[in-house]
C-alpha cells in the first residue's frame, strides 16, 4: 500500500491509500505522533514533544508530502514543524486498542506427535553465528528447545543462557545450582517428590517468561519431566467448553509462596487475554494455589472449570515426557508450556534459572 494524495480538513489530515481506502487521523495524534528531530530523539526513539503542557493550537499552514510519498510534512502556524513516516502512519491507518502480544496459535499441540520438527539442536549450533534466531523460534513456534551436546558445566549452562539476555533474578537467586539433598528445601523442586503440571510464579506479578534447566548430575531413577502445552488446553476449551473458559479469563486466581520472613502473593486468571481474546499467558499451579471463596454458585462453576483445566493438563496423552540429562538443556515458555516431573530416587544436580518475557520478545523482534 502506497499513499496516493492527502487532503487537509477541519479535523485533520485524510490520507488516501493506493488501495482506494483512506484514514483521517487527527491534527492532535499528528502532533504528537511526528518523528523529526526535536520532536522524537534519534538515538533513544523516546518522545520529546510534549502536547499536554502548552497545547497547541493544532492551526495548520501547509501539509505536503516528500516525492517518494515517504514521509509527510505539517507546518504549524506557530512555526513548528511536524514529519510522519509512511510506515507509521501505514501501522496506523485501522484504529483499534493496543494489544499485548499473543501467543503463536498457529502451532499449539495436543500431543508430542503433533510437534512438527522436534525443537532440538547443539549446543555448539546455538553459540554460533545464527543459533540464536534458530533457538528463538522453536520456543515461540512450539514453547520449547532442547540443546544437546552442552558441556555439563554450571559455567557451560550459564553462557548458553546468558546468550539470550541476562538471566532474571528472583525469590530463589539469578542462575543457581541445586539438588535434591537439601536439608530443608523451600520448594518441592528441590526435592524428590513429584510435581503436577503447572507454571512457575503464579505468586509473582510478573511470571518468569522462560525456564532453563540442565541436568548436570544424574545417578538416579524416575525423574522424568513432562512439558503440557498450555495453549493447545484453552483452544480446547475456548472451542469445547466456552463457559468454562470464560471463568478461567475472569476469576484472578491468587497464588502464594510462603517461607519465614517471605509471604508472595499474586491474581492472575488462569488464561489471560487480550482485547482481540487472543490467549497472552497460561497460569496455573494447583500446589501454589491462595484459598479464596466465591459465592457457592460461583465457586462450583470455578471448580468445575478449573477441573476440566486440570484434568486436561493430567492427560497423560498431552504429556511430552523425556528425561534430562548431562549434555540436554532445555527451555521453555513459562507463559505458555506447563511442566511436570515424576517422583525420583538417587540423586540429581540440575542448574539453570529465567529470563523475563520481554527480553524474549525483544530479542525476537531484534535478531
Ligand atoms: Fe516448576
Amino acid at each position: 500500500m502506497l499513499i496516493k494524495s492527502i487532503k487537509s480538513l477541519n479535523n485533520g489530515l485524510n490520507i488516501f491509500w493506493s488501495d482506494s481506502s483512506s484514514s483521517c487521523y487527527p491534527w492532535l495524534w499528528l502532533r504528537d505522533h511526528s518523528q523529526s528531530q526535536g520532536d522524537l530523539h534519534p538515538d533513544s526513539k523516546q518522545r520529546q514533544i510534549d502536547v499536554f503542557s502548552n497545547p497547541p493550537s493544532n492551526s495548520v499552514n501547509k501539509v505536503s508530502l516528500d516525492k517518494d510519498s515517504k514521509h509527510v510534512f505539517i507546518k504549524w502556524t506557530d512555526k513548528t514543524e511536524s514529519s510522519l513516516s509512511f510506515e507509521l502512519l501505514q501501522s496506523n491507518a485501522e484504529p483499534s486498542l493496543p494489544q499485548s502480544n499473543a501467543l503463536n496459535s498457529s502451532s499449539f499441540w495436543n500431543s508430542s506427535v503433533e510437534i512438527t520438527s522436534f525443537p532440538e539442536m547443539s549446543y555448539e549450533e546455538v553459540m554460533g553465528n545464527k543459533g540464536l534466531k534458530t533457538w528463538l523460534t522453536h520456543i515461540q513456534r512450539v514453547g520449547f528447545v532442547i540443546v544437546t551436546k552442552t558441556p555439563a558445566t554450571p559455567e557451560a549452562t550459564k553462557e548458553l543462557m546468558e546468550r539470550m539476555a541476562y538471566i532474571r533474578n528472583s525469590i530463589f537467586g539469578g542462575f543457581s545450582v541445586w539438588d535434591n539433598k537439601l536439608e530443608s528445601p523451600d520448594d518441592t523442586a528441590f526435592t524428590s517428590l513429584a510435581i503436577e503440571p503447572h507454571t512457575d510464579g503464579t505468586y509473582v506479578h510478573d511470571a518468569p517468561g522462560l525456564q532453563t534447566l540442565h541436568c548436570i548430575r544424574r545417578d538416579s531413577i524416575g525423574g522424568e519431566n513432562q512439558l503440557i502445552d498450555g495453549l493447545a488446553i484453552a483452544e480446547k476449551m475456548r472451542h469445547e467448553h466456552p463457559d468454562a473458559f470464560n471463568i478461567l479469563c475472569n476469576v484472578n486466581i491468587p497464588g502464594r509462596y510462603i517461607k519465614p520472613n517471605t509471604y508472595l502473593e499474586a491474581h492472575r486468571p488462569l488464561f489471560r487475554i487480550n482485547n482481540n481474546g487472543e490467549v497472552i499467558q497460561v497460569s496455573f499451579n494447583n500446589h501454589d494455589r491462595a484459598p479464596f471463596r466465591l459465592e457457592n454458585n460461583q465457586m462450583n462453576k470455578f471448580y468445575n472449570a478449573y477441573k476440566i483445566f486440570h484434568n486436561l493438563a493430567n492427560d497423560p496423552s498431552r504429556q511430552m515426557e523425556f528425561m534430562l540429562e548431562p549434555g540436554k538443556v532445555l527451555t521453555f515458555d513459562n507463559w505458555r508450556l506447563l511442566h511436570a516431573r515424576s517422583s525420583l530416587t538417587g540423586y540429581r544436580q540440575l542448574c539453570g534459572g529465567y529470563h523475563n518475557r520481554e527480553d524474549f520478545e525483544s530479542k525476537l523482534r531484534s535478531i
